[in-house]
């Protein structure tokens, strides 16, 4: 069934109401349900008004390959563990960047060249639009493309995670700056040209990765939300190319949320933006190694379960930790056993705890923790001095004291939790290895921290049945 255009253009723009839903809803733990049925209704209407549109051939071929897809995401995002979450995000990143730069080529090769040389100025003016869309697209997709790449590779354990420092990255990606400029006033004023999209699609694919490679591991989540707002420049770049009004409204949703994130995120993380977006400007650090932090101390089950029974306050920090082990519903568990015996329990949430944003939130929802008890870092943070027993439960750098005490530490700046002001400090992990950003944890060896080695969701159990 074909549709006039006048109902794919109202179409779409019920659609773009429902993604602008979606993001709003998408804000907030209550709201994000029905933020996410926004989203899906919205793309269902895209794509049946796309498939529905006269100027749309192969409609076989497309319902085919999108049958193929879905299959295959269905598959992925089912087997995937929340903790992959990021590397899924990353690598699709990668795909509306290459879907950009396939794009961008497709547009440029589907040109009448020999129809550039009768051409009045008023069509030339829109044919040099249509070349600088058409670089600019393929630029950001390739930048993106491997960017998220390595990214993933990053975020997998592929990839080194510590930041590649090569001589003179600064100078290198500024002259890739330049150089595609450059390419980018030839392309348009000679009508295009073969091979300086081709030059200008190989830096940019170099220029990508190099980009993401030299930013290190704690600057990651930066990265992915930025990575994230790229994609959704690429897919208006891709709107541009296509004169597909949706595609430009949502990928420009998209970017601008990304940004927005990222700006937050770098906020909340003591960053400067600029600084990270440009490959970890300004970010060089010393680290020392073979500094001797002293001894730590062990405790166990037995020990920690008798200490929050006599004690009046107490913080749960979660991290990574808790994700990988699954303890979320003992945790819970532990809390609501301890409010029966009158004990105040809440939850302090780090913005980049774990691995994507929001990831604490999401798995204490999941556990049914209410709200109200679990406050973020700044709602937080002057209370510890306050409280007699913090359970640090896999996290590591979000609560690392080094932020705010060590200048030459790769983490200096970020606000941390402050969990070392309590009474008494319980770390759960499984050994004394380094947190993401691979640094050393000096809150480890302080007199009113202890160690609970073992699978957090374990010790958590251990505590549980001791408390009974
Ligand atoms: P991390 O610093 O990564 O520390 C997690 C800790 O959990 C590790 O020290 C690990 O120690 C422990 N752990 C792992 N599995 C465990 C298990 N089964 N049981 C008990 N403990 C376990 O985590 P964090 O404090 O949440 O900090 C997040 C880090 O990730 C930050 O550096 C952040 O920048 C980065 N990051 C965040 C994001 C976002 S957006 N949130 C995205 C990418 C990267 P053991 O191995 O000794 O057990």
């Amino acid at each position: 069934m074909e549709l006039s255009y006048g109902l794919i253009g109202a179409a779409y723009l019920i659609a773009a109401l429902l993604f602008i839903l979606s993001l709003s809803g998408l804000s907030k733990q209550e709201t994000a349900q029905s933020g996410n049925y926004f989203g899906m209704a919205g793309m269902a209407i895209a794509l049946l008004a796309t498939l529905a549109d006269p100027r749309v051939d192969n409609v076989l071929i497309i319902i085919v390959a999108m049958i193929i897809g879905s299959v295959i995401g269905l598959k992925l995002a089912k087997q995937v563990e929340m903790t992959q979450m990021p590397e899924l995000v990353a690598i699709l990143h990668s795909f509306v960047g290459l879907a950009a730069v396939l794009v961008g080529f497709n547009s440029y090769f589907a040109m009448d060249h020999h129809l550039l040389q009768v051409l009045t100025d008023t069509q030339i003016i829109s044919v040099n639009i249509h070349l600088t869309e058409i670089f600019l697209g393929v630029f950001i997709g390739a930048v993106t493309f491997t960017g998220s790449i390595v990214a993933f590779g990053k975020l997998r354990g592929l990839i080194n995670s510590s930041a590649l420092m090569l001589p003179h990255r600064h100078k290198m990606n500024l002259a890739a700056g330049i150089i595609c400029t450059f390419l980018m006033i030839t392309f348009v004023k000679q009508g295009g040209g073969d091979f300086t999209l081709y030059v200008m699609t190989a830096i940019a694919l170099l220029f990508g990765w190099h980009l993401v490679a030299s930013i290190g591991g704690a600057d990651m989540p930066v990265v992915v939300s930025m990575l994230n707002s790229y994609s959704g420049w690429a897919a208006a770049a891709a709107g541009f190319m296509l004169s597909n009004d949706l595609l430009i409204i949502t990928g420009a949703l998209v970017g601008s949320s990304g940004a927005i994130l990222s700006y937050i995120m770098c906020k909340a993380m003591n960053r400067s933006f600029i600084s990270v977006i440009a490959g970890g400007f300004g970010t060089e650090v010393v680290v020392d190694q073979d500094k001797d932090y002293g001894s730590y101390c062990e405790t166990e089950a037995a020990e920690v379960a008798s200490l929050l029974s006599d004690a009046k306050t107490v913080i749960i920090t979660p991290g990574y930790g808790m994700a990988v082990a699954q303890a979320q519903y003992p945790v819970y568990e532990l809390t609501r056993q301890l409010q029966a015996k009158g004990v105040e329990v809440r939850f302090a949430i780090h913005p980049v705890a774990g691995r994507l944003p929001g990831h604490m939130n999401v798995l204490l929802a999941e556990a049914k923790v209410p709200y109200d008890i679990v406050l973020g870092m700044d709602e937080i943070n002057q209370d510890f001095q306050h409280t007699d027993v913090v359970l640090v439960i896999g996290a590591n750098d979000t609560v690392n004291p080094a932020a705010a005490e060590d200048p030459n530490s790769p983490i200096a700046g970020m606000p941390v939790l402050e969990v070392w002001h309590a009474k008494n400090v319980i770390v759960f992990k499984r050994s004394m290895n380094t947190g993401y950003a691979g640094v050393q944890n000096p809150l480890f060896f302080k007199d009113n921290t202890k160690m609970l080695f073992g699978d957090a969701k374990e010790s958590v159990n251990n505590i549980i049945s001791a408390v009974k």
